[in-house]
């Protein structure tokens, strides 16, 4: 350890604070800390700091963005319902594209999981499933059931790889899940599992904040990190590797997910973008999610927290919400676009700030939880690079049963199970065939 060199580091970039207990600590401490520190571009965190809290300026003092909104315009815009002569023509085009297997999928699952309240990753979450799966088996599930609907359409046996983004704070936990459920039948070589960075927590400012005297307070960077992460692990030439062409990018908490959805990806081809974004109809004002429209002519999502509520209430003349395409975190993006915004535009996009309580040790050491907020976590959002983007929508109607994914990915191939019978909800249908929960008590 050359201790001396770090302090030198750290005195340059004004955080020399950071070494404070340094002589308290024992010697594992002190090699952990030195590690962590070692690990960290100070220049770089120094930049990005001032860069972010300058945007948060910037967007204080600005005109309301919601002021210089507008609605997406119906051309870039498929919808599952008033559209209904294209769906086929999309879910064939999309099928085709998986066989020929040009197809992945990449699950966003660095989040912390503090809002659920649980302590390990969200995917491994039971949601309360009569069959209690999770997260994550329901949707490795849909991921085979739909390399089969593929082959069974154009006789090709494929693969869509699956790509899961971690962060340190849930990485191993993540790949002993998959382990020990032996990859919910999937190979194991099909599923990369990829790290996302993170980031310390900053004091006003500018100063890097000490969770424990020799524990830096770490997040993940937010799922735009999601960019990043593709650099530096090398991710996007695996993709072109395996000569996949189009991505299917969602959020681990969306159990109703068509991962790879055939419509949405076939829509996105046959338009010829390289970015899409998959909305449900906003309906309630104050319901809270982003919207995807424009700013200032870029396309973008306004957060709901962004967004005044004489805005979020304002309507088109046939009734419904002016700014209505709520966004559910279903991204489609091309290979060949997230090549451009790995080299060419991640490094100007800027991190968010959010202010946040954030517990750390004071000078003498002594761990205060504070009531107001502190300082910032910095962070990026996936959705930051439709504006470099040529980006098309398209609406989904969501399903509402338990529906093993092994027997059916969207309602097709149901008639066996069910034609000229009647049964009562609740109910699973599954490989074993239907059952009625509340007759058979379980
Ligand atoms: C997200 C959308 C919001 C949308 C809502 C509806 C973003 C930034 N916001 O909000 O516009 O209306 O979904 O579903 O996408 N994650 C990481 N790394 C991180 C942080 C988060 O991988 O550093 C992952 C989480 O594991 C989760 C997903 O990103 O799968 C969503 O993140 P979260 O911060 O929970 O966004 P929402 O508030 O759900």
């Amino acid at each position: 350890m050359n201790v001396e060199d770090l302090r030198l580091r750290l005195s340059e970039a004004g955080q020399d604070h950071l070494l404070q207990f340094w002589e308290e600590l024992d010697e594992a401490q002190q090699a952990g800390l030195y590690t962590e520190l070692q690990a960290m571009d100070f220049k770089e965190l120094g930049l990005f700091f001032q860069k972010a809290i300058e945007g948060f300026h910037q967007s204080s003092h600005q005109e309301k963005v919601d002021a210089r909104m507008e609605p997406v315009p119906r051309e870039v815009l498929g919808s599952a319902t008033r559209d209904q002569d294209q769906l086929q023509a999309w879910e064939r085009e999309g099928l085709f594209q998986i066989s020929q297997n040009k197809v992945a999928v990449l699950l966003l699952a660095g989040g912390q999981g503090t809002r659920l309240g649980v302590t390990y990753p969200k995917g491994m979450y039971d949601v309360g499933l009569p069959s209690h799966k999770t997260l994550f088996q329901i949707q490795a599930e849909r991921i085979l059931k739909l390399q089969q609907l593929a082959e069974k359409s154009y006789g090709n046996r494929c693969i869509i790889p699956w790509y899961i983004m971690t962060s340190g704070r849930t990485v191993e936990a993540t790949a002993e899940f998959f382990t020990r459920h032996r990859y919910f039948g999937l190979k194991k070589e099909n599923v990369v599992f990829f790290q996302q960075g993170m980031l310390p927590a900053m004091s006003f400012d500018g100063k890097i904040i000490l969770e424990e005297k020799d524990k830096v307070s770490m997040a993940p960077d937010g799922n735009g990190g999601l960019y990043r992460a593709l650099a530096a692990h090398g991710i996007v030439e695996d993709m072109e590797r395996r000569g996949v062409w189009s991505v299917h990018v969602y959020c681990v908490d969306n159990i109703l997910v068509k991962v790879a959805d055939p419509r949405f990806i076939g829509f996105c081809i046959q338009k010829g973008a390289d970015c899409g974004a998959k909305v449900v109809e906003k309906t309630n004002p104050t319901e809270p999610v982003g919207v995807v429209c424009r700013v200032d002519g870029v396309y973008q999502v306004v957060e709901y927290s962004e967004i005044s509520l004489a805005t979020a209430q304002k309507r088109s003349s046939d009734g419904r919400l002016l700014f209505n395409a709520g966004n559910i975190a279903n991204h489609f993006f091309t290979v060949p676009f997230l090549r451009d915004v790995v080299n060419v535009y991640e490094p100007r996009l800027q991190h968010h700030v959010a202010q946040k309580k954030i517990p750390y040790v004071d000078s003498q050491g002594q761990l205060i939880q504070p009531d107001k907020p502190n300082g910032i976590k910095m962070e990026k959002f996936v959705f930051d690079i439709f504006q470099f983007a040529n980006l098309k929508d398209v609406s989904d109607v969501p399903i509402q049963c338990e529906v093993s994914p092994l027997i059916s990915y969207a309602g097709e191939g149901l008639e066996s199970y069910v034609a000229d019978r009647e049964f009562h909800a609740p109910l699973i249908i599954d490989e074993s065939g239907v059952h009625e929960l509340v007759k058979n008590g379980l």
